[in-house]
């Protein structure tokens, strides 16, 4: 499989084949790492790494990912760069691709990444943008490969806000990899028609299927994956804190749909959770509005069923299958 010198934009640009092919990758890569092999296949390049958003995960996988393969990274923070505010998109990936030999951008609207990998004569990843996540897509299946052994035929609910990054890119993962993908969420929350409709275009391809419903116990039964994310993302203003919390609390990920999904299901969530509350942000929402857990509770977060650091884990790994295989190494 080559994939040397493409962009990473959206799951949308790649092949069921290509996906699959970078999971196994990122699986054989993280296998290497864990019996202390050292890769030492890139000396000599380097990337940047442009954060117009915060991060923890991201930031940390790209950076050891490219540790690891002998890369030199430049981290560039929301207020350490020109590009956007004084120097246009398409002049900075061009000041940058005759430096670096790839670039991971994490921002606001998908227009800005696809024009900065326009410009860009060398890889651009997308390390986040208010309408997709790819680089986590591959964590969570590779996740939901090492606990459930096969992607196809498995059942993933997604509950939540699922017109966003999160709900978008794993609709578009599911609808490729041939999984059952339900968004369970109240209707205004529900994944554009557009996104849908190119959804089911690719689940006739592919044997999956893609169910929208407002109906928790309905929508959660027999799940083999019960996915959430934040009701808040970054970029969005305080003000919606209080209909999100209003409108998605039937939707909370407890211990009333892990018993309805089953003793099989496992419980997953990109990060950073809102499940205790007891962050700086927490404790000034439970105050504001008198609740102790949003999204996912405490119990469901901390139970044998919660695999959501192993996916933390395999962000690191499958960012670097994504370099590797881009790169060409
Ligand atoms: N899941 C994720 O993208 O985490 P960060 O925001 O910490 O990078
Ligand atoms: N939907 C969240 C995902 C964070 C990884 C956000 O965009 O803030």
């Amino acid at each position: 499989m080559d994939l040397k010198g493409r962009d990473f934009l959206t799951l949308k640009d790649f092949t069921p084949e290509e996906i699959e092919y970078l999971v196994d990758l990122a699986a054989s890569l993280k296998a290497r790492k864990k019996a202390g092999i050292v890769e030492r296949d890139m000396r000599g390049k380097n990337v940047a790494l442009i954060f117009e958003k915060t991060s923890t995960r991201t930031r940390c996988a790209f950076e050891v990912a490219a540790h690891d393969m002998g890369m030199g990274t430049t981290y560039l923070d929301p207020s350490g760069s020109q590009i956007g505010k004084k120097e246009s998109i398409a002049d900075t990936a061009r000041v940058l691709s005759r430096m670096f030999d790839g670039i991971e951008y994490r921002g606001f609207g998908q227009e800005i990444v696809e024009e900065l990998a326009k410009y860009s004569d060398v890889p651009v990843w997308n390390g986040l943008t208010n309408e997709y996540h790819p680089t986590q897509m591959l964590a969570t299946l590779l996740t939901v490969k090492e606990h459930l052994g096969h992607l196809k035929g498995v059942k993933l609910v997604y509950m939540g806000d699922a017109r966003y990054n999160m709900g978008n890119s794993l609709m578009i993962a599911c609808a490729k990899m041939g999984m059952h993908f339900t968004a369970c969420a109240p209707k205004a929350y529900f994944p554009n028609a557009e996104l849908v409709a190119y959804c089911e275009g690719v689940a006739k391809e592919t044997g999956a299927t893609i169910t929208l419903t407002e109906d928790v116990m309905s929508g959660t039964r027999g799940a083999d994956v019960i996915y959430t994310d934040v009701w808040v993302s970054m970029g969005e203003p305080d003000e919606v804190w209080e209909s999100r919390i209003r409108e998605l609390m039937p939707y909370q990920v407890n211990k009333k749909v892990m018993d309805n999904a089953g003793p099989q299901a496992i419980f997953t969530h990109c990060l950073p959770a809102f499940h205790d509350l007891k962050t700086k942000i927490g404790k000034q929402i439970q105050e504001k509005f008198g609740i102790t857990e949003m999204e996912c509770t405490d119990e469901v977060f901390e139970s044998a069923q919660s695999v959501v650091f192993d996916e933390a884990e395999n962000r690191m790994h499958t960012i670097k299958a994504v370099m590797a295989a881009t790169l060409g190494a």
